[in-house]
């Protein structure tokens, strides 16, 4: 039998998302083992298929010593901790751009959803309080005309940005880099922080979560914000501070929330949140559209195996990783 490579895959994906890797390698699953099983399955593994609800930290690393590539199934890296990655001479895969469009209609739906209230207005529908048409109930935001502040302006941003300007928005942004094209193609104007929020009727998160985003949309931050304005967060609960959010909505200082993450993720059943009509939560679905999650898949499996191959990843995390010069012997570290 020709020799395959051992890879892991933290969760039990479909058998044919994992095709590319058919020809070369031997594919385990760690979900629904028992404990001592997954110990030996991580002992053995060479490359590991990660989602980002996995930490991999220095404790896990430390339990899989022939670990030689780390296929993070997500643009988000943040439940990796990339410089011991690095120590460990193991690049880091992620999955940006094939997702960008999936996560940016998700954000543009929780937007339109807040701004017209639909969640509360199915339920009207649905339980009956739905008597006849009315001029005067459920009315919502205009988009056309209001001002959208996007923080973080990368790909994911850009392309809510491209989406908005769609609508007759105005667009705002902050961003540690300029982007003329974009400023000139839909008229964006580049902001600090603290003046897109308190210019915004809509503010829409696109920062990865690091230790300077964890806790961004803080108490000061939330005040800064327009009375009524609405709050997007497509990229990670952590950057929101939940209690604080909580606050803002419950003293009716913001109108409405849209959350596609939350911290903690999943929120628990019964939290306040919950209980507020004007904020709809969804359960990380942002890249929850079948093409995107194909080309997700297609990237990840490809990270693995190049990463086996000891080919520099297309999308790698730490590229730093290519200057330690353990990477190409791929010495073990302990
Ligand atoms: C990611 O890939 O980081 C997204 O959050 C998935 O929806």
């Amino acid at each position: 039998m020709a020799f395959k490579h051992q890879v892991l895959a933290t969760h039990a994906f479909p058998k044919e998302w994992l095709r590319p890797l058919a020809d070369y390698c031997e594919v385990n699953f760690l979900e629904g083992h028992p404990q001592e099983q997954a110990g030996k399955l991580l002992e053995q593994a060479e490359g590991i298929l990660t989602l980002l609800s996995d930490k991999v930290d220095a404790s896990f690393l430390a339990r899989a010593p022939r670990l030689r590539v780390v296929s993070n199934v997500a643009v988000g890296v943040d439940n990796v901790d990339l410089a011991e990655c690095t120590r460990r001479a193991i690049p880091v895969g992620s999955t940006p751009t094939v997702l960008t469009e999936a996560t940016a209609d998700l954000s543009m739906a929780l937007l339109l959803s807040v701004a017209r209230r639909l969640p509360e207005a199915a339920q009207d529908a649905r339980s009956g309080r739905w008597v006849g048409w009315s001029a005067t109930g459920w009315l919502g935001k205009d988009l056309q005309g209001a001002a959208l502040g996007i923080v973080g302006f990368g790909q994911i941003g850009q392309a809510v940005a491209r989406r908005a300007y769609g609508f007759g928005m105005r667009l705002l942004y902050a961003d540690p880099r300029p982007h003329p094209e974009m400023e000139a193609q839909l008229q964006a104007k580049r902001v600090l922080l603290d003046d897109l929020l308190s210019e915004s009727d809509f503010v829409s998160l696109h920062v990865p979560l690091t230790e300077e985003t964890r806790g961004l949309m803080d108490t000061s931050h939330f005040a800064r914000m327009k009375t009524g304005a609405i709050l997007i967060n497509t990229a990670r609960g952590a950057i929101v501070n939940t209690e604080a959010l909580l606050t803002a909505l419950e003293q009716g200082h913001l109108g409405g929330a849209g959350l596609d993450v939350t911290d903690p993720e999943p929120l628990p059943v019964g939290h306040p949140l919950f209980g507020l009509p004007n904020c709809l939560i969804l359960p990380h679905i942002g890249s929850a559209a079948a093409g995107a999650r194909r080309r997700m898949m297609e990237l990840a499996c490809e990270n693995v195996l190049a990463g086996l191959e000891n080919r520099p990843l297309e999308h790698c995390a730490n590229p730093e990783v290519y200057r330690n010069p353990r990477a190409k012997t791929h010495h073990r570290v302990t």
